[in-house]
């Protein structure tokens, strides 16, 4: 088969292909500077980890509208099987990469600071402040950032066991299309 740029029923476009590896290596690399960030004593290095931190948030919540887009504009694979985890699996981990940027920035603009994008430019904390909203927000950042690395561990383990236990190239496809 032809390597194609959209989707069919059979295998993966390219633009998907990409959209799925660019994103897990953002959402892995932002679960990993939250939590080191967070753990971080008062620093010039803890500010800076905020910084990219927030300006990569922005980032994947753009992208994943983008995906989200060219997703529904295509056909997918067909699922390796029917059961409700196989079929709630993308569902989640899309909720999960929407929740995520979102509630970081409600905790940041309610908080009263602004978010900036790089050194491009500054979104000013436009909203009021309100410490209920704010705490309320970073609750969920927090929550749903753990059950995040759990989730994606859960994928990650399904798509090797797909692949080297089922033997039905669930990963290879990922990677090669099809
Ligand atoms: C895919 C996107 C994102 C992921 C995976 C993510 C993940 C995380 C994680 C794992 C933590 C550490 C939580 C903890 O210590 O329990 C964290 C903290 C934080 N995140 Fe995010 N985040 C994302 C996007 C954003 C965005 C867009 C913003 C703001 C614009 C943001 C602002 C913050 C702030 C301010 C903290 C520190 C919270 C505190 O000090 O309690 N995050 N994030």
């Amino acid at each position: 088969m032809k390597p194609l740029l959209k989707n069919d029923v059979n295998q993966w476009g390219v633009i998907s292909r990409i959209f799925h590896w660019f994103m897990a290596l953002l959402v892995i690399g932002q679960l990993y500077i939250g939590f080191t960030m967070t753990a971080l004593a008062a620093s010039p290095a803890k500010y800076d980890l905020y910084k990219l931190h927030k300006s990569f948030g922005l980032i994947v919540l753009s992208l994943v509208g983008l995906r989200l887009l060219w997703r529904s504009l295509f056909p997918t694979p067909a699922l390796p099987s029917q059961d409700i985890l196989t079929r709630l699996s993308a569902p989640v981990l899309y909720l999960m990469m929407l929740i995520m940027p979102l509630s970081g920035i409600i905790m940041t603009l309610s908080a009263g600071y602004p978010i900036p994008l790089f050194n491009w430019l500054t979104i000013p904390a436009f909203i009021e402040k309100n410490f209920v909203t704010s705490k309320g927000a970073a609750l969920i950042h927090n929550l749903c950032g753990t059950s995040f690395v759990a989730l994606i561990g859960l994928h990650m383990g399904a798509a090797c066991y797909h692949q080297w236990g089922r033997k039905n190239n669930l990963l290879r496809r990922m990677i090669k299309g099809q």
